[in-house]
């Protein structure tokens, strides 16, 4: 590609590109040309660290030389191959054995999509298909929870619920057979109680709603092991492994959507592993390739697939494409030569310990949550309040942004480095943090 100025990027992207989440007709505001390890830089030359992992995906960092060779390869040798009906490639066999090997329990045979939101409209799919297969015809109604992203197409936007009025509602009707329940947002509990004594109340409001809806109508229960969009929000403990059992208890199938979670953004290889709990099926996007190239999967366990038998499923043209296929087998490759995991975990506690201390007596830091390198801090007004301060978040995301540190800044500030970062980045990164946002002043 010839090199051009910035302002004609930006002037052919204004006349050409439509923007997902962006306002049609608004003009962009900075075109990335380059990204190296845990830093990105921009067509001005201006060099940023990069503690969003953009869309929280990049989690191997910029420039893995071997994951473009392995991709380069695959595409020399077969660049193409579909995956309907009994053909299959040597990449995506590989690549399922290579991930059985890392998802958990029976999680052991994988349906390919192209990224987070097929992944979740195929999960959904693969359910109601389970429970029609069985003969269960008015099993199709699908939970998921407040403050949830599951990704926007038609099969997914149902089960997404954080800001409806941006993601669904210019899009109604939405597909029918879609409900939700308040989530494990503790510090701002939908039911008004306080964790501990709150007995998890949370968790038994599905099993209230599974007695009320009939269980015989409810497919699958579908949750984030972390919501990650919503700005890094954490259940407590006795969540996960309550869900499980109330799901067991009446035959639901338990999705865990772990296209952001997944491949070590938590501190272990997924996030339901922090619980030891095995969902039937989970989802997969982001890091299964560290976004190298689009591509997802859902993980099926043993009695779904049972359930499955002869059944006709669906497919995409892209579905186990064999270079994505490549790619992944690499980055999985990476996940555990270079114990990325472990640096995931043992950076989130080093983070986690450095904002805990030194935003101690910050005023309008409301909570500090932190799993691994999935990091959120809710800007409030003031403590006592609680207040949302959303306008303070961005402020600081603004602020950080100028000192050349990217951070997703909503209500609260989602801080998602690369999981390769280093003891000597991560220093880097929250001396320009921690500073903006301790200067917050309450209003
Ligand atoms: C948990 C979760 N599920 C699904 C999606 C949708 O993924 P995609 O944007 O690849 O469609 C996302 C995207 O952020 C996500 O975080």
């Amino acid at each position: 590609m010839t090199e051009k100025r910035t302002e004609e990027l930006v002037k052919m992207d204004a006349d050409h590109v439509i923007h997902p989440m962006a306002a049609v007709g608004d003009e962009p505001d900075e075109v990335m040309v380059e990204g190296h390890g845990i830093y990105l830089k921009d067509s001005d030359g201006n060099e940023f660290i990069d503690g969003a992992s953009q869309l929280t995906c990049v989690n191997l960092g910029y420039s893995q030389q071997e994951i473009v060779d392995a991709a380069a390869e695959q595409m020399g040798k077969l660049a193409y191959c579909n995956t309907f009906f009994g053909t299959c490639n040597p990449p995506n066999i590989e690549c399922s054995a290579k991930l059985a090997e890392l998802t958990p329990g029976d999680l052991n045979r994988f349906f390919y999509t192209c990224g987070g939101s097929e992944s979740i409209d195929s999960a959904v799919r693969i359910a109601r298909t389970y429970w029609r297969n069985k003969g269960a015809h008015s099993r199709y109604k699908i939970i998921s929870l407040y403050n949830a992203y599951h990704g926007v197409n038609m099969g997914a936007v149902g089960t997404t619920t954080l800001k409806q009025g941006v993601f669904s509602s210019y899009v109604h009707p939405l597909p029918a057979g879609y409900m939700h329940l308040p989530s494990y947002y503790c510090y701002r509990c939908a039911l008004n109680k306080t964790y501990p004594d709150c007995g998890i109340e949370c968790a038994n409001l599905l099993k209230y709603t599974i007695q009320a809806e009939g269980p015989d109508n409810i497919a699958a229960f579908l949750a984030e092991p972390v919501h990650g969009t919503a700005g890094v929000i954490i259940p407590p403990p006795e969540y996960w492994p309550a869900v499980k059992k109330i799901c067991d208890e009446y035959g639901v199938l338990l999705i865990a959507d772990e296209v952001m979670t997944g491949f070590g953004r938590t501190g272990k290889m997924f996030g339901t592993d922090n619980w030891d709990v095995v969902p039937d099926m989970s989802t997969l996007a982001k890091g299964l390739t560290g976004a190298y190239l689009p591509f997802g999967a859902v993980a099926v366990g043993d009695k779904v697939y049972e359930g499955l038998k002869g059944a006709s499923v669906f497919g995409f043209t892209y579905s186990g494409h064999p270079v994505s296929s490549a790619a992944a087998i690499k980055a999985m490759e990476i996940y555990v030569r270079d114990k990325i995991v472990e640096n995931s975990a043992a950076m989130g506690k080093y983070a986690m310990d450095r904002l805990n201390t030194e935003l101690a007596d910050a005023p309008c830091v409301g909570e500090i949550a932190g799993l691994g390198l999935m990091i959120g801090i809710e800007m409030v007004a003031d403590k006592a309040s609680k207040a949302p301060n959303f306008m303070a978040a961005m402020k600081v995301g603004k602020e950080i942004k100028a000192k050349g540190l990217r951070a997703r800044a909503g209500g609260r500030i989602a801080f998602t480095p690369p999981l390769t970062i280093t003891k000597q980045e991560m220093d880097k990164a929250l001396d320009i943090l921690i500073p903006a946002i301790a200067a917050v002043k309450p209003k």
